[in-house]
């Protein structure tokens, strides 16, 4: 069973109350899925329906919240998802969650990162300095009409080193600084939507769900856009935005009063979210058309659209750039601890090797798993597409969701008499449609996806079948009785 660490290598410090559980899922939710997957969203997917995407990803997202906080009050513990199914469905499923997780938070984090770099030019550009198109795109990206290729995303590695030594230092101070960019990224998400709604143009909304077409990315990769099949890949792509609501769980054995205050973190963060979204995306939509979104708006999309349709807000666009790089960073440092704090639980179980749960003397962090996931996440920020990655993370949190949904009903039915601080209404009726919804989103983001997350699996089982099978402590336990 995964433990609370309160052994042998050291504990983490109980500091966060219901609010800062909040603020940390509110700062670990709006950032590069609402400020870049957006556009991307209305490109290639969906047009001005990006909205209807929205409300179908914060459905998926409430039914499973709703399974979330229903784990995170019955067991209390660091971990997440994985240490949820660990409990309830076995070291094998707990095993294949943990290694999804991986897509959700490290390849996430990467992804931010990744988006983090396009707002980061943006703010050079104020002061007349870019970096290269070379050195801060992925060599697979090819700059428009010049052929000029990418070689490695630099801004991107460089963030994730300072947010990565930010955790090594502790949990307690990311959380203040963490609260603080919570405010300011709400305050800007209303400011676009309010100043922004006077500047949407309706014939941008026209037709609001557009015919179904075949659209080719970038990329080379060719889907869908318009109609429902184009609102459920949107729905797959901006889900992105979503995430994080879910790492409030995870922060679990770092909470005071974790029955009480999980259950308000998670569906509180998510529910103010989905309602700024959806007006937000309206608002994006509105302003700039899909046209330009597909290619000078592509990249610091926002920026774009103000800086272009909204004459005379020129201080906005440069507000909301540099508030949306802070955003991001927070987004950036939730996502690496939920990371390590999976690892951390899975380390303890055996599952990976020790080095994930040692704690620093003095900072009390897992230092050296901070420091690993490091190497790891700028590896894919280098060197991989925002697309491609965005997508991986999209898909391989659906995953871990159905996983959960499906979890807490049979938990219930296995063990109705444990106690639970937080009980999901009409369980089979909103685990089943958790499991509807979230399956929708994963068929709406396509068979380039599906196998993306069918060989991420197959490399888990593998290593777990190499490492994780005999190293498990179930297994040494199980052999010493
Ligand atoms: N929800 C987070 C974001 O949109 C991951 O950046």
């Amino acid at each position: 069973m995964a433990d609370g660490g309160a052994t042998g290598e050291g504990t983490l410090k109980r500091t966060l109350g219901a609010w800062s559980l909040v603020g940390l899922g509110i700062g670990a939710i709006i950032g590069a899925g609402l400020f870049v997957r957006t556009a991307a969203a209305i490109a290639e997917r969906a047009g001005p329906s990006v909205t209807l995407a929205f409300l179908v990803a914060g459905l998926g997202c409430a039914f499973a919240g709703l399974c979330y906080a229903e784990f995170a009050s019955m067991i209390p513990i660091a971990g997440s998802a994985y240490t949820y199914s660990y409990a309830t469905m076995g070291e094998l499923v707990a095993w294949i969650i943990g290694w999804d997780l991986v897509l959700e938070y490290a390849v996430g984090a990467a992804t931010v990162s990744i988006a983090w770099t396009e707002y980061f030019n943006e703010v050079l550009s104020y002061v007349g300095l870019h970096v290269p198109y070379q050195w801060s795109h992925s060599p697979f990206e090819v700059m428009a009409g010049t052929g000029v290729h990418g070689i490695m995303n630099v801004p991107a590695v460089a963030i994730l080193f300072v947010l990565s030594a930010v955790l090594v230092r502790g949990t307690q101070e990311s959380a203040f600084v963490n609260n603080i960019i919570v405010v300011t990224k709400v305050a800007i998400v209303l400011m676009v939507i309010t100043i922004g709604w006077g500047f949407i143009n309706p014939a941008n909304h026209t037709p609001y769900i557009p015919d179904p077409t075949l659209y080719t990315t970038p990329l080379g990769v060719t889907h869908q856009y318009g109609g429902i099949m184009g609102i459920l890949g949107a729905a797959g792509v901006v889900f992105f935005a979503f995430i994080g609501f879910d790492a409030v769980s995870t922060a679990a054995q770092e909470a005071k009063n974790p029955k009480r205050d999980m259950p308000i973190g998670i569906l509180g963060s998510l529910v103010v979210c989905t309602v700024l979204y959806v007006l937000f995306s309206h608002v994006l939509s509105g302003v700039a058309t899909v046209e330009d979104f597909r290619t000078v708006g592509r990249e610091a999309s926002v920026s774009f659209a103000i800086t272009t349709y909204m004459p005379g807000y020129a201080w906005l666009s440069k507000f909301v750039t540099i508030a949306i790089l802070a955003g991001f960073s927070s987004v950036i440092l939730v996502m690496l601890l939920g990371q390590s704090r999976v690892f951390y639980s899975m380390s303890r179980d055996g599952l990976v090797p020790k080095v994930f749960s040692q704690v620093h003397p003095k900072f009390q962090t897992p230092w050296k798993s901070n420091m690993l996931f490091f190497v790891f996440t700028a590896a894919f920020a280098a060197f991989v597409p925002g697309d491609v990655v965005g997508e991986m993370t999209s898909i391989g949190t659906l995953f871990a969701f159905i996983l959960v949904c499906a979890g807490v009903w049979i938990m219930r039915v296995r063990r109705p008499d444990l106690v639970r601080g937080f009980t999901v209404p009409a369980l089979p009726v909103v685990a089943v449609l958790g499991i509807v919804v979230c399956g929708a989103m994963i068929y709406g983001l396509g068979w380039t996806n599906w196998l993306r997350l069918g060989a991420w699996l197959a490399a888990g089982l593998i290593l777990y079948f190499v490492y994780g099978h005999k190293h498990s402590r179930l297994r040494a336990e199980g052999s010493n009785s």
